[in-house]
This record gives C-alpha cells, structure tokens and sequence, in this order.
C-alpha cells in the first residue's frame, strides 16, 4: 500500500479533532478530501507530514512507519505538502524560492536543471525569475508554491486548498497543473472547497465528518458523488 493510515487519533490540547482516521492512498491517485471548515482537514494532512503528533493510530508510507518521524525526513522520504495559504518567502526572488524547495536534496547539477525544468513548465515564473516573489500576483504565487513543492521531488504532494482566492481562469489553470503532475506520475492528496475543481480531476473521494472519514468512493460513482455533494454542501 502507497499511504496508509490506520485508527489515527490527533488533538489540540482538550480539542479532538481527529477520532479514528483510516484512509487508504493508492499510487498513482488524485485523492479529493472534503470537509466542512474546522473538520480536521488541514490537521489530517498535517499529521501525515509531521507537522502535528498523533495520539495513537499509525501513518504507513511505502511500509515505513512515518508517525513518530520528523518533517524533514518524511519529506526526504517523498511526501511534500502544500500548506494552507501561499508559503512562499516574499523578500526572495523567484529563483531563490526554487533553491529552498530542494534544500533536502543534495546534487547541484540536478537541482540546477530542475529550476530550468521548472521555468519551463510554468514560462511565468521563468519571466519573473528574478523578481521578489512577494510581488507577484496570488496566481503566480500559486504557481510558484506548487514549483517549489516539484522541486522537492516528492512522489505524493499533499495539497491543502490551492485555488484558494484565485479567479475562475486561474482555477481552471490550477486544475490542469494537477492533473499534468498527477499524468507524469505524481500521486496527490488534495483539499478542495471547490467541489467543481475537485470532483473534476479527482479519483477518489473521501468526506471527513466528526473527525472520522464518514464517506468515501470513486469519483466515477455517481451516486456516491452526489451523496458527497449532499452531505458536503449540507444539502
Ligand atoms: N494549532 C491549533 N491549535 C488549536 N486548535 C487548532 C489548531 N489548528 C486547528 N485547530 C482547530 O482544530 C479544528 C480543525 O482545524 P483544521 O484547520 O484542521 O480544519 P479544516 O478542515 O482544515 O478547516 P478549513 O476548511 O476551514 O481549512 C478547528 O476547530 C480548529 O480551530
Ligand atoms: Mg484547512
């Protein structure tokens, strides 16, 4: 199994917010998770990258036991992980951000033709490789949050709400990105408050309710999807 989480318990001080997570993450997968605000999404996906300690429960990635490991090496061991918002760093240039988003990788040549890679996969940021990151619009940003998290070689990418606050074009061209990295190979796990995008691109989809995975299914399955729907838009 890819990523697989077992009975995973998380609380923030008397808060329980995780209470019996188990999910199976198949390679290969755009995985949709949804929820509504403050069910524990962001807090899933953070406990998978170290960011948060579980309580009990277990994270297999690849049959190593990630719970328990430091973010650094569960990076290292492929899991990278867009957080909410845009973590860039603002007073860099463009090509500065890309240089840290390999900080755990070691040979220069690669990263070097990496960085070129990438400016060439997103010609904006090859513009504007030189500019202060901070200055360019929130698509860019967007664009260059997801680059950063490429450059981490990462074999599953943990995204949490990328089209947040970008225009309907920009969603669209944020959809096609996913699905580019999920064709070349990347498995995903991505949060999204927009159904649309996400039942669009997405393989499976799972619903996060009272701090359980209450409903999961194939995107294909229509009747699951539309129950997701119901429950998720609380229709
Ligand atoms: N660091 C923290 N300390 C204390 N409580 C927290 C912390 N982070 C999150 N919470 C609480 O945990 C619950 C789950 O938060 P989380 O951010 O995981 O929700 P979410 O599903 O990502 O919501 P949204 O859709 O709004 O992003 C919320 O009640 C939130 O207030
Ligand atoms: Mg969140």
């Amino acid at each position: 199994m890819f990523l697989s989480i077992t009975d995973l318990f998380v609380n923030y001080g008397k808060l329980e917010v995780l209470k019996g997570v188990s999910m199976e993450i198949e390679e290969g997968e755009i995985s949709l998770l949804l929820g509504a605000n403050g069910s524990g999404k962001s807090t899933l996906l953070k406990t998978i990258t170290g960011l948060n300690r579980p309580i009990s429960g277990s994270i297999r990635f690849q049959e190593t036991k990630i719970n328990g490991m430091a973010s650094y090496d569960i990076l290292r061991l492929g899991i990278a992980h867009i957080l909410e918002g845009r973590k860039i760093f603002p007073l860099m240039t463009v090509l500065e951000n890309l240089e840290l988003g390999a900080y755990s990788r070691k040979n220069k040549r690669e990263i070097a033709r990496d960085i070129e890679a990438m400016c060439e996969r997103f010609p904006i940021l090859g513009q504007k490789r030189k500019e202060q990151s901070g200055n360019l619009s929130g698509g860019e940003q967007q664009t260059l949050v997801i680059a950063l998290a490429l450059m981490t070689k990462a074999k599953l990418l943990l995204m949490d709400e990328p089209s947040q606050g970008l225009s309907p074009l920009l969603v669209n061209e944020i959809a096609n990105t996913i699905t580019g990295l999920n064709r070349d190979g990347l498995s995903i796990v991505l949060v999204e408050h927009n159904l649309r995008l996400g039942l669009s691109i997405a393989d499976k989809v799972y619903v996060l309710e009272n701090g359980k995975i209450a409903f999961e299914a194939n995107s294909t399955d229509l009747s699951g999807v539309e129950y997701a729907q119901k429950i998720y838009l609380g229709g």
